[in-house]
């Protein structure tokens, strides 16, 4: 994981339109919140939504989350006016932009030329505002490292299972769960892999999307869990319920952080009393070497960013 970035293990989702829903989540604990004004958000209420999440970024309150708004997609008549008027009215209170639906580099592209020149013409620090890119569809998925690398500003990469699953006729309703009829693994595995790879060879973070059964905490932890293990730093939450789920989810075990810990101290202790010579040592019946001190270093980050 990327050292410069912050901690998204529950990234909140809010619509754009509910000034209740708004007021709610700044008193919640996630990680990030997003204002939502793409599918959240009626067509007829997007002009309202984006007057009101201006309004909600400037009054602040906040606390730590990292504040992202998500904009409708290219394929649609809105979004160069979601950005315009959200960066213009409270770039200085943003912190990202979530772009869904990215089918291609170029769409990244155009949404970093879009923010560079808001920011030099209201005279914010240029590269100021990152790129959330979520994976959606077929194309998206092709394309996921290119779109990782299309702008610097890119900070995360998110699976959108919902509008994937329709985009490839997925035989299913449920969202997280396997396919009825496919028994044979999980359908969901080379989708997580492939952004999860994008996101690790580029130094961005993997986020996992919705889970929508929003009373079923169980069955949150459980999808979340597997996305986890495979190395996602964090999966959206669309329910107070699911907040404390994720930040656990997402975070190591106290007694995996505490063993990290361990192995990093004994394998400094070792090699150093070595005099650099010695490429492996023991804690108990474990032997550690140099890419045990690399898992370590993960689990270590991880439990720190989630201040452990
Ligand atoms: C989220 O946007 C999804 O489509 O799952
Ligand atoms: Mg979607």
């Amino acid at each position: 994981m990327s050292t410069t970035l912050r901690a998204r293990r529950s990234c909140l989702a809010v619509p754009g339109s509910s000034q209740k829903f708004i007021d709610k989540a700044r008193t919640l604990n996630s990680d990030q919140v997003f204002l939502d004004l793409e599918d959240a958000c009626a067509p007829l209420a997007k002009p309202g939504a984006r007057k009101t999440i201006v309004e909600a970024l400037n009054e602040g309150g906040w606390g730590e989350k990292i504040r992202v708004v998500r904009v409708n997609d290219w394929t649609t008549e809105w979004t160069y006016r979601d950005v315009t008027e959200v960066v213009e009215g409270a770039g200085a209170n943003l912190d990202a932009i979530m772009l869904p639906k990215v089918q291609t580099p170029e769409q990244v592209v155009a949404l970093d030329l879009l923010l560079t020149q808001i920011e030099k013409t209201i005279g914010y620090e240029v590269g100021k505002i990152g790129i959330e890119a979520q994976i959606e569809n077929a194309l998206g998925l092709t394309n996921v490292n290119a779109i990782a690398t299309a702008s610097p500003r890119v900070e995360t990469i998110i699976f959108g299972p919902a509008d994937f699953m329709a985009s490839i006729n997925m035989k299913s309703l449920v969202v997280g769960e396997q396919p009825p009829g496919y028994d044979v693994g999980d359908a969901y595995h080379h989708i997580l892999m492939s952004i999860l790879m994008a996101a690790r060879a580029h130094d961005k973070q993997a986020i996992d999307g919705p889970f929508l059964q929003i009373k079923d905490v169980d069955a949150f932890r459980r999808v979340a869990g597997r996305s986890a293990a495979l190395g996602f730093d964090g999966k959206w939450v669309l329910h107070p319920g699911q907040i404390d789920a994720a930040n656990e989810t997402f975070s190591p075990a106290q007694s995996d952080y505490d063993h990290a810990e361990n192995i990093l101290d004994a394998y400094e202790y070792f090699t150093s009393e070595a005099g650099g010579k010695r490429g492996a040592a023991m804690i108990g019946d474990e032997m550690i070497d140099e890419a045990s001190r690399k898992m370590a270093l993960v689990i270590s980050g991880k439990g720190r960013a989630a201040g452990m």
